[in-house]
């Protein structure tokens, strides 16, 4: 939108210019010292999470190759925030949107995506329980959203093996860091689904300078990453954690994959709330737990500033189970 006399300067042109450039904040109350834990607010994003940034790419590298045509209808298989970032892009774009969700993903995030016109068709789980999301689960239903796919010839977005996923963390969240940290970041840590986010931002950060230390998370007793044998698949961290290396995942950018506890991200996610006043998701939590435990090890410089994500609101979660957390 053009601005007439400098009234309307600051006028968004739509909800696809309110996704990314999320500000940083300090834990500073959480966590004081010695270091610093930074936290980029990904709620803010108008899907709720850091999902809306390769939504956005994804669609807009789909349509730049003709590979999406405008107004074509687009599928895709979500723990729910993807399908949420999604669906504000396909609203302010245009696509009618069609979503698969496993039944133990968050009714919320369903509830999110079908207000912005999508249509979330929900697939019972294989051995998880509601809030714990297995791969066999995330299989089920990746096996019903590509039936849908077959027989409508929808674009398949396929946020697993998407590179335009991975791009859009180095093209914005990992630039983002850099400046916003007036280029004073001495690690970064990240939980991972796709491994969008971690692959995107930690390459960009490490070209900028090798030096930076990049750290994944895994939920404790599910650490492919680490190389270890699953023995708990089931975890509170949705959208993370799937028991498998991800494609898109690439060994050359970690340094070190760091193992959170289900009791530790739920210890932490209420202290982001309690200490800082910010009503995050699990994954958040896990993220902060585990650049506390870096900033703790002395693996780096006493005053480092490590840098995270909080990933998604806590307004999605239904209230814990007491037997996961006791
Ligand atoms: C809450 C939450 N945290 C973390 C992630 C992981 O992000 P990525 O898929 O980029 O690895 C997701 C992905 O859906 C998510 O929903």
């Amino acid at each position: 939108m053009a601005p007439i006399d400098g009234v309307d300067n600051e006028i968004k042109s739509s909800a696809l210019d309110l996704i990314g450039n999320t500000p940083i904040v300090a834990l500073d109350r959480l966590y004081t010292g010695p270091g610093r834990i930074l936290a980029k607010c990904e709620f803010m994003n108008p899907g709720a999470s850091i999902k809306c940034r390769s939504s956005l790419c994804m669609i807009k590298k789909a349509l730049d190759s003709g590979e999406l045509k405008p107004g074509a209808p687009v599928v895709e298989v979500t723990s729910g925030n993807q399908g949420c970032g999604l669906a504000v892009v396909c609203a302010v774009l245009g696509h009618p949107l069609t979503l698969t969700m496993s039944k133990g993903n968050s009714a919320q995030r369903a509830i999110h995506m079908e207000a912005l016109g999508a249509k979330c068709v929900t697939v019972p789980q294989v051995e998880g329980t509601y809030g714990n999301v297995t791969l066999a689960d995330v299989k089920a239903v990746e096996e019903v959203g590509l039936k849908i796919i077959e027989e409508t010839g929808a674009y398949y977005v396929n946020q697993f093996n998407n590179d335009a996923n991975a791009i859009s963390h180095y093209e914005t969240t990992g630039p983002e860091i850099w400046r916003q940290t007036g280029q004073r970041v001495d690690a970064f840590v990240a939980t991972v689904g796709t491994a969008g986010t971690f692959t995107g931002t930690a390459r960009y950060l490490k070209e900028k300078n090798p030096e930076i230390k990049t750290f994944v998370v895994e939920p404790s007793g599910s650490e492919p990453i680490k190389g270890d044998a699953i023995t708990k698949p089931l975890h509170l961290l949705q959208g993370s954690g799937y028991g498998c290396v991800p494609n898109l995942f690439k060994f050359e950018y970690l340094d070190e994959p760091i193992s959170v506890t289900d009791e530790e991200a739920v210890e932490y996610m209420k202290l982001i709330g309690s200490k800082e006043g910010l009503y995050v998701g699990y994954t958040s939590g896990a993220n902060v737990a585990a650049a506390v435990k870096i900033l703790k090890s002395g693996k780096l410089p006493k005053d480092a500033w490590v840098v995270t994500l909080l990933n998604d609101t806590g307004l999605k979660y239904t209230p814990v189970p007491e037997e996961l957390i006791k």
